[in-house]
């Protein structure tokens, strides 16, 4: 049996998975979230330091209780971006110590496509098919070929889907990360009365742009006095106008996409993004209409996870792919070289 281990620290969470024959056999997930919510977002160098504390004592548990010893890894996976950059190091140089004490394969896995890989630990893939990766991060489409073959058609040019739910909900209020109580109390609230602008929707191409929606939501907030506490009634008709402008700038150019793309007529959607159920319920209902499907993991799989890098690892591994010791981390903004090596 092919054992691979998944290392996952491109931001605030660690994640460590073993995947064999395509099922997962066991996940760790360390979540730094409470630690980066006193600063009300991410911040870099602690998100680096809790990766570094938590990943060796990590790795034993996850072996220790799966009876395994290190040498019975197979394949060495890891995210090798995009993310943060200290955050991405800390996993890669675990990742590269493993490979070469074990003397074991090392795969650096890009972080954006074991997103919409991920959904194949729980169901068959077909191929090909369009990805949405919508995170904290990035929000972009990709034409699918097969798990090594990802052709990127749009992105997204400023302030990722993920970032504008975060931030506007800071301004709100709202604990960091934002986006779950946002999707929570949007479901109470009536999406017209605080109506806010569907963003970048007046052009051609496939990208996206959510920094003028995030300007526009921590405006009202602000107006509204939702930062200094007051007008707690009128927040869940803020966090429905705010989703309901998310979903439908993501459901007019995935349409568009699939209108371009007319031998595609599956869709996956992948990323924490992925979680919230106006976005998910408005693209399964797009797919249907249009005589398709889509594929959504799980809520947990959706998030940052061990489980989608051991997994896309695996994939890679099994065509032949794999890394030399230079694997480099790629910090977000720069494009993943194509240096897999081929058997
Ligand atoms: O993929 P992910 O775990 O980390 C990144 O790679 O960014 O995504 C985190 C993002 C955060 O912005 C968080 O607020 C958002 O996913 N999120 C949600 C929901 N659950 C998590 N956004 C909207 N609705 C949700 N239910
Ligand atoms: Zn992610």
């Amino acid at each position: 049996m092919a054992l691979c281990l998944g290392i996952e620290t491109s931001c605030d969470d660690t994640g460590l998975a073993l995947v064999s024959e395509g099922h997962l056999v066991d996940s760790l997930l360390a979540s730094q979230a409470d630690a980066h919510a006193v600063f009300g977002g991410v911040v870099p160098e602690l998100a680096s330091r809790e990766h570094e504390r938590c990943l060796g004592p990590m790795f034993d548990t996850l072996l220790q209780r799966n009876g395994l010893e290190p040498a019975e890894l197979d394949v060495i996976a890891v995210a090798r971006g995009p993310g943060l950059l200290g955050s991405l190091l800390t996993g890669i140089a675990f990742a590269k110590g493993l490979a070469l004490t074990l003397q074991k394969p090392l795969i650096g896995v890009n972080h954006l496509h074991a997103h919409l890989l991920a959904a194949g630990l729980e169901q068959e893939l077909p191929y090909p098919a369009l990805g949405l990766v919508i995170s904290g991060g990035h929000t972009e489409i990709y034409r699918i070929e097969g798990p090594a073959s990802f052709v990127r058609l749009g992105r997204c040019l400023d302030d990722a889907a993920g970032e504008a739910f975060d931030k506007a909900g800071k301004c709100a209020g709202l604990d960091y990360p934002a986006g779950k109580r946002i999707d929570e109390l949007a479901r109470s609230g009536n999406p017209d009365a605080i109506p806010m602008t569907v963003p970048y929707l007046h052009n051609e191409n496939l990208d996206f742009s959510f920094s003028g929606l995030k300007t526009e939501a921590i405006r009202k907030a602000w107006e509204l006095g939702l930062d200094k506490g007051e007008n707690r009634k009128k927040l869940p008709d803020f966090c429905a106008a705010l989703n309901c402008a998310v979903a439908a700038a993501i459901e007019k150019k995935v349409e568009r996409a699939l209108a371009r793309q007319k031998s595609i007529n599956t869709l996956y959607v992948a990323g924490g993004v992925a979680a919230n159920s106006r976005i998910r319920d408005q693209l399964d209902k797009l797919m249907r209409r249009l005589g398709g499907r889509l594929i959504a993991p799980s809520i947990p799989l959706c998030m940052d996870n061990g489980a989608m890098i051991a997994y896309a690892g695996q994939l890679l591994a099994q065509a032949g792919f794999s890394h030399s010791l230079e694997l480099e981390a790629i910090p977000r903004g720069r494009k993943i070289p194509d240096d897999m090596m081929r058997k």
